[in-house]
């Protein structure tokens, strides 16, 4: 597969030399087992890597686990890697075959592996150079043929020097040494992700106007220095493509994103501190927008929804039944309770609660006949966030079939933030 089939394939953006490097030694290598060791900041883009490893080898048909090694309690981690035997300890009723049987023939991706306990280190070391390894409870080894392709944020030699990383199993997984670069170090890279992820967003949500970036905001976006890399940047481009009401860009408006052209190092500073001044986990308020921004965006559906049903009916002359789109019941959310026309009465049948909300009309004066902004809705509907979060989450958790992990991702939250809110509103599986 040549570079721009990868790129395509795997929906990579960018143009950045060292990018291109990185992606052309994990092109190169993949048809071989060595073992790789991917390095970057959070956010970079490292999992692509091994999936494109996996893909373009001859292990493909077999196989591909990722294990994030920093989510994995210490206690359980031994037993989820290496398998582990009946009754080895408390709890372990049945036996376990652990990643590295399942992936036998394989591609094992350690993400996060410097999170390691230095014990589970020992014994992927033993694996790795022996491809021998012992369940927990066990005192027979086993054998497994598995490629390793393992990533990490952390500073391994620094790690190494603090006593929390075996140097050994350094130099065992970085046999192939693969490096993603931080986004402010790739140019221009960030205007086309800005774009890429704007555009994905408006697709997906059926958002007529894409955003339109000035050359000021260009040059902002590229001289911002990303520190959460292109999570971040995809976070900013998703929510500012679902909320901003002007469609055209501006360095003002990124700055509201907390986005600021880095000019000298002061700004950057006085950025910093206003936001710290916030204290607020700058993680979990990320989350709370983006799921806000899901939900209005749902409701400006229903909401365009209604209204072109409401010019339906106007244009027929016949009050339907069915004015009120069936998902808005007993969702708690205010549906539309006054007289929708002149004309046209909603079935007492069809109102669950009585909440006051401005009156649609089938025939918008000519300046309202644009589609609300979400801000507007929000703003003039007092809509019940809680309560669209929480049909957010039920909706997502539906169409997954409870796969909690599968509607986190959807929701663009963790599964244990997700989990945390499943049990805050009581919502059951
Ligand atoms: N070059 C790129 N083109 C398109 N999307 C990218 C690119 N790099 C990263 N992403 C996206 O950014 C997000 C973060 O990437 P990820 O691989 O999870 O980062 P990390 O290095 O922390 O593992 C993912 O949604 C990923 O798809
Ligand atoms: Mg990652």
């Amino acid at each position: 597969m040549d570079m721009n089939n990868v790129k395509m394939r795997y929906g990579i953006v960018g143009q950045d030399e060292q990018l291109y490097k990185a992606l052309d030694t994990a092109i190169q290598i993949a048809p071989t087992d060595l073992t790789v060791l991917i390095q970057g900041e959070s956010g970079v883009g490292k999992e692509v890597l091994p999936r494109i490893i996996h893909d373009n080898s001859k292990r493909r048909n077999k196989r591909y686990i990722a294990i994030n090694c920093g989510s994995i309690p210490e206690g359980t981690i031994d037993s989820e890697l290496f398998g582990h035997e009946k009754g080895s300890f408390t709890g372990a009723i049945g036996e376990r075959e652990g990643y590295f049987g399942a992936a036998n023939g394989g591609t094992l991706f350690l993400d996060e592996v410097g999170e390691l306990p230095m014990s589970t280190q020992a014994r992927l070391l033993r694996v790795l150079e022996t491809g021998e390894y012992i369940r927990v409870g066990s005192s027979e080894p086993r054998v497994t043929d598995v490629r390793i392709v393992a990533a990490t944020n952390v500073n391994i030699p620094n790690a190494i020097r603090e006593g929390r990383f075996r140097e050994d199993l350094y130099y065992r997984l970085c046999t192939i040494n693969i490096k993603m670069p931080p986004l402010r170090e790739r140019g221009r890279d960030s205007v086309l992700l800005f774009k890429k992820f704007a555009l994905d967003t408006a697709e997906k949500y059926n958002i007529p106007t894409p955003l339109r970036l000035t050359p000021e905001a260009e040059e902002t976006i590229t001289s911002y220095k990303w520190p959460g890399n292109v999570r971040q940047l995809k976070n900013v481009a998703e929510q500012m493509s679902i909320l901003c009401t002007d469609r055209i860009v501006t360095p003002q408006v990124l700055a509201q994103y907390g986005v600021v052209a880095n000019l000298s190092e002061t700004t950057a500073v006085a950025c910093t501190k206003q936001q710290s001044a916030h204290g607020t986990p700058p993680r979990d308020y990320e989350n709370e927008i983006k799921m806000l921004a899901s939900a209005v965006l749902e409701l400006r559906h229903e909401v365009s929804e209604l209204k072109s049903r409401l010019q339906h009916v106007s244009d027929h002359e016949e009050p339907s039944t069915a004015l009120v789109p069936a998902q808005m019941h007993g969702t708690g959310l205010p549906i539309i309770t006054q007289s929708l026309s002149p004309d046209i009465d909603m079935p007492a049948a069809h109102i669950p609660s009585p909440q006051p909300v401005k009156s649609v009309h089938t025939s918008l004066p000519p300046e309202e006949e644009d589609i609300q902004t979400a801000e507007e809705i929000v703003e003039h509907e007092s809509l019940n966030l809680i309560e669209m979060e929480k049909r957010l989450i039920m909706k997502a958790l539906q169409r997954h079939h409870f796969r909690r992990k599968n509607a986190a991702d959807e929701l663009g939250i963790s599964e244990r933030t997700l989990y945390r809110k499943i049990k805050d509103y009581g919502i059951e599986d």
